[in-house]
């Protein structure tokens, strides 16, 4: 695993040219320090992987990894388009600049409202199930519309089973042996089909699931145009790719990467004579998983029948080590890559005994007011955050060339009473 930490001449944590130590104290903590540079590079390198080997490529965003109008707007400007999966990550995109024709809505278990808004703003519209062509067909606007159908391939990877996505136990897509009917019944009620989708995981290291679910995809792809003539304008095969978190974990070969699944996908297409469809990848973690840190400052050093280091983020702030038992890497930022000295437990501040951001820990001394930044957390970090034990969610600064803006003001006491009422009769 490649750390990737840059420091200044007296070893301190620099983050996009800036110290770790002012960022924190202008902008208080926790923190998040978001890397603009970072989030380009990595944008290029995938973009420029599968471009090399497949010109008419595309990817989508998958914005719920971060929704930040600044980061949205970066990838707007250099070129990539948006997958969204909610009314309010369409909302979120169009704000940030991108067109309706550069959104592609996948719900799943959408109301009718919900497909409503997403016909009236003009999004490209991937749908998740038969129920959801029924309704949408009843709504205005909807004749003539191009639509995609997500398919669950049968295959599932992920880094954890909550972030599995394709198989018999997940609750998306249309199965695969339905989808020539799927595609059928859409052109029956006046839709005219587009594209064909899949998306099996998040944080996939191993390319072979990968494969396989671009295998079996193309393989439906090619029975759909066999059958029914469906022309693809597009052919996407979701997100997922993973980054390394915990050595040794190490980061994807993407050159290699993108030559397997360009070879399948060129291989299928000439096998079915399906023409030249663009290629789409949803990658929301590959973007900006590493683009971001958290600053936490220890507050406590406690020596109970364990030791705790106690600072004052907790998983109100970053939910995945909770949530799913991930692994964040943790450094002092004063000096990133000392030498641990001690197996340590290093505790949030909300009241329950999973809010853990690492449990028997090899780290270096540690004292209270010393600062720490957790790395990858750009990714399903803050946009999985809440207000859990009342307490305001935390600003997010973005760095470039040394030089720090707010992207996202730190909440107030006033936010976390701001929408609600009371009853008159409690007056
Ligand atoms: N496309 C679709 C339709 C998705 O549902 C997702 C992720 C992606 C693309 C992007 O996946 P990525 O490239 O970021 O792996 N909260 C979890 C991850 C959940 C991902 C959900 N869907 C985590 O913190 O690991």
């Amino acid at each position: 695993m490649d750390l990737n930490l840059n420091t200044d001449k007296k070893g301190n944590l620099n983050i996009g040219g800036a110290d770790t130590h002012a960022l924190a104290e202008e902008y208080g903590t926790p923190l998040y320090v978001l890397d603009e540079e970072r989030i380009r590079e990595n944008y290029q390198r995938i973009h420029q992987a599968f471009y090399n080997n497949y010109q008419d490529f595309k990817i989508f965003y998958a914005c719920k990894a971060n929704t930040n109008l600044a980061v949205l707007r970066i990838l707007e400007k250099e070129g990539c388009s948006i997958d969204a999966v909610s009314p309010g990550e369409i909302y979120t995109a169009l704000m940030a600049g991108f067109t309706p024709d550069r959104i592609l809505y996948t719900g799943n278990n959408v109301t009718d409202e919900e497909l409503k808004f997403a016909l009236e703003t003009g999004v490209r519209i991937n749908l998740d199930s038969l129920s959801a062509l029924e309704r949408l067909v009843q709504l205005p606007g909807a004749d003539g519309r191009e639509i995609s159908f997500r398919v669950n391939p049968r295959v599932g990877a992920g880094h954890h089973d909550h972030c599995i996505t394709g198989g018999d136990l997940s609750k998306f897509g249309v199965m695969e042996e339905e989808a020539v009917n799927a595609y059928q019944k859409a052109m029956d009620l006046g839709l005219k089909p587009v594209g064909i989708h899949t998306h099996i995981g998040s944080g996939i290291l191993d390319p072979e699931p990968f494969k396989l679910a671009v295998h079996t995809l193309m393989d439906t792809a090619g029975k759909v145009y066999r059958e029914l003539g469906v022309q693809f304008e597009f052919i996407d095969f979701g997100g997922g790719m993973g980054i390394p978190y915990e050595p040794p974990e190490s980061l994807l070969d993407i050159k290699k990467f993108s030559e397997e699944i360009v070879g399948l996908f060129k291989e299928k297409l000439y096998q079915y004579n399906m023409g030249n469809p663009t290629l789409c990848l949803e990658p929301g973690r590959y973007i900006v998983g590493d683009a971001a840190y958290l600053l936490t400052r220890v507050n406590t050093v406690k020596q109970s029948y364990r030791k705790f280091i106690g600072v004052d983020a907790g998983f109100n702030t970053l939910l995945r080590p909770t949530m799913y038992g991930s692994y964040h890497h943790i450094v002092l930022a004063s000096d990133p890559l000392a030498e641990p000295t001690q197996n340590i437990d290093i505790a949030g501040n909300i009241c329950e005994s999973g809010d853990l951001f690492a449990r028997d820990r090899p780290m270096p001394q540690i004292s209270e007011g010393d600062l720490l930044a957790v790395l990858n957390a750009g990714a399903y970090a803050f946009s999985m955050s809440s207000q859990y034990n009342s307490r305001p969610r935390t600003a997010e600064v973005l760095v470039k060339n040394g030089k720090s803006d707010i992207i996202r003001e730190r909440e107030t006491f006033a936010d976390l009473t701001a929408k609600q009422n009371l009853p008159a009769r409690l007056l």
